[in-house]
């Protein structure tokens, strides 16, 4: 097995072929060899000659061949030919066969093909609507055909990984029932139960802890996962997780099986790439950055000046928090213009903007609210941001929360394009809030599954702060990209019927969503925990790619239609029928 550039590994020839193009080289001139594949380009070469590349999944060979054989782009041939070394100065470096051709070929023409739709050129700019429609001619393409390679070493490095820690891979049902993840489910309609519906799992999350109650101990999956929410770069309807749960482990174990694995997988696709996974908690990430994903490959770090702040006449920044932070690169006046118009869309009151200024050796602040703050809170914001002249520096004053999410996108969108595309930067979040908020009625909303362990430490305070009660949940980060999350499962019923007093989750709504993991757990639940993360956009991460459809070989557009099928479609009034079911007017969501 030999590996080339583009990922693909050739396999011993077999059938109709004796060689793959790739293998071809210097090496091996004299010898007879076929080759099949694609037309891939024809040029002229003198009166009787042409030079026409064959193309196969490992690359293209030169073949010289007559002007009488009647070949097309993307016609599927077979080619017969002696290996002989190119004339001097004809070689091209770019190609592992660059040094060498075919000559005195039998052509063989196993399919003819129509002129395609677009060039396989990866210089020419294409449409995606086009590319989507004709995806088994997008997928020929060399960016593809890495990608989707990329994405199968990755499958593959996970599993040897999870082999190699004592992992069993247990297949889960896709026809389910809901599962508390908290994105909308589709449905699929019972035939034999008219009326009755299946759910398509948003993630094996129960299956899998049921399988901890099976004493399975460690279980892995490579699980396709479904979910109906809106799509976007990093969202598919169908997407494919790594997903894991092991029982008699703590939060530690599990951070390690998924390092194990992800160690794995940056080995077989960048060797040379070596990368550490550290750790900050939820509440670091959000001071720093203002987000729980951040993209820590550039600065531009958020900092509390609320204390500084406390007497100002500044209205703006009377506030429960003031964050601020030097924009990572000098902004025009009409970027900041747009950048408050931004921050205000995120929900914000304002953006200061403050420039740093140099006078007669002493910093001081240009701004339109510069002349309303007092000499005191323009040396010390200088000082606690360590502004140097010529520095913007962007305020935002509201409650906490709200005050570094705002800037933490502001800071996002300025940075995010000056980080360095070959940085691998993996980090693992952990402490994050049991609750994200409290509901109309002041009850806590989950920021996770309902069955997310609370953090021991903070048991106490359930009833009198939930909101300061930590989880015993993590997710793992790369590049600004959160790439999967998991927890330590509450595996008690005493624990369990607190969380959902607290959720005002009654004993018969909890009966009726998940009575049948409530019945299992009264059978002798082992400790356990898990996580997923998405192998789409790691691989899509790796890649070097910005949306996880270049890791998909069939993706569906952002209003979720595959334009190579057509789906989805209508069907006849009798399919319905059959299954109970009636068009009716659609309600808008
Ligand atoms: P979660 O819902 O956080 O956790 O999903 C884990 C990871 O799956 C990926 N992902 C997606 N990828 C592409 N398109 C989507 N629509 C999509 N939704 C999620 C992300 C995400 O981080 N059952 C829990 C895990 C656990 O607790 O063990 C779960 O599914 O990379």
């Amino acid at each position: 097995m030999q590996p080339f550039d583009n990922y693909a590994v050739a396999p011993e020839p077999a059938g109709l072929r004796t060689a793959y193009a790739s293998s071809l080289n210097e090496s091996r001139v004299g010898e007879v060899v076929q080759v099949c594949g694609w037309v891939n380009r024809i040029r002229e070469h003198g009166e009787h000659l042409v030079f026409v590349d064959v193309r196969d999944f490992t690359g293209v060979v030169q073949c010289v061949v007559p002007r009488s054989e009647n070949l097309h782009p993307e016609w599927v041939v077979q080619i017969t030919g002696t290996v002989a070394e190119r004339p001097d100065g004809t070689d091209n470096a770019q190609l592992a066969s660059g040094r060498i051709e075919l000559r005195d070929p039998t052509v063989r023409v196993l399919a003819e093909a129509e002129p395609i739709p677009f060039s396989l050129d990866e210089r020419v700019e294409l449409d995606e609507a086009t590319r989507l429609r004709y995806r088994y001619i997008d997928l020929r393409r060399t960016r593809m055909q890495r990608n989707l390679r990329l994405r199968s070493i990755v499958n593959s490095a996970i599993r040897h990984s999870m082999e190699e820690q004592g992992f069993v891979e247990i297949e889960t049902p896709l026809l389910w029932t809901p599962t508390p993840e908290g994105a909308r489910e589709f449905l699929v309609p019972s035939r034999t139960q008219p009326q009755n519906f299946y759910v398509l799992p948003q993630s094996p999350q129960i299956a899998k802890q049921l399988l901890m109650v099976a004493g399975f101990d460690r279980y892995y999956q490579i699980a396709r996962c479904l979910r109906d929410e809106d799509l976007r770069a990093d969202r598919q309807f169908e997407f494919t997780q790594l997903d894991l749960e092991a029982s008699f482990v703590t939060q530690s174990d599990i951070l390690n099986f998924i390092s194990h694995a992800i160690r794995a997988v940056v080995q077989a696709v960048r060797p040379e790439t070596t990368i550490a996974i550290d750790t900050i908690t939820w509440r670091d990430a959000m001071n720093r950055y203002g987000s729980d994903k951040p993209d820590r490959r550039f600065g531009a770090q958020l900092h509390d000046v609320t204390s500084i702040f406390s007497e100002t006449q500044v209205k703006a920044l009377n506030a429960p928090s003031v964050q601020a932070m030097i924009a990572p690169s000098p902004l025009s006046r009409a970027r900041l213009d747009e950048l408050v118009d931004r921050a205000k869309g995120l929900g914000a009151k304002g953006l200061l903007w403050l420039r740093v200024e140099e006078i007669d050796g002493q910093l001081s602040l240009n701004s339109p609210v510069s002349k309303f703050l007092a000499d005191r809170e323009q040396q010390q914001l200088v000082a606690a941001l360590g502004a140097k002249a010529n520095d913007t520096i962007l305020m935002v004053a509201d409650e906490w929360e709200r005050a570094v999410t705002i800037l933490g996108q502001i800071r996002l969108g300025l940075g995010r394009p000056l980080a360095d595309q070959n940085i691998l930067d993996f980090f693992w979040v952990i402490d994050f809030p049991l609750f994200e908020g409290l509901d109309e009625f002041g009850t806590p909303i989950s920021a996770h599954h309902p069955f997310t362990m609370p953090n021991e430490d903070d048991f106490a305070r359930l009833d009198t702060d939930p909101l300061s009660v930590r989880s015993q949940s993590y997710d793992l980060v790369l590049n600004g990209w959160e790439l999967g999350s998991g927890s330590i499962r509450i595996h008690t019923s005493a624990i369990q019927s607190k969380i959902f007093e607290v959720l005002g989750i009654d004993e018969d709504t909890a009966r009726s969503r998940f009575g049948f993991l409530l019945d299992a757990f009264k059978y002798g639940a082992p400790p356990h925990g898990g996580f997923a993360f998405g192998i789409d956009r790691l691989s899509a991460l790796l890649a070097g790619e910005e949306n996880i459809r270049e890791l998909i070989a069939f993706p569906k557009t952002q209003s979720g239609s595959d334009l190579m099928t057509g789906a989805p479609k209508q069907v006849d009034a009798d399919i319905l029928a059959q299954l109970g079911l009636q068009p009716t007017a659609r309600t808008k969501d």
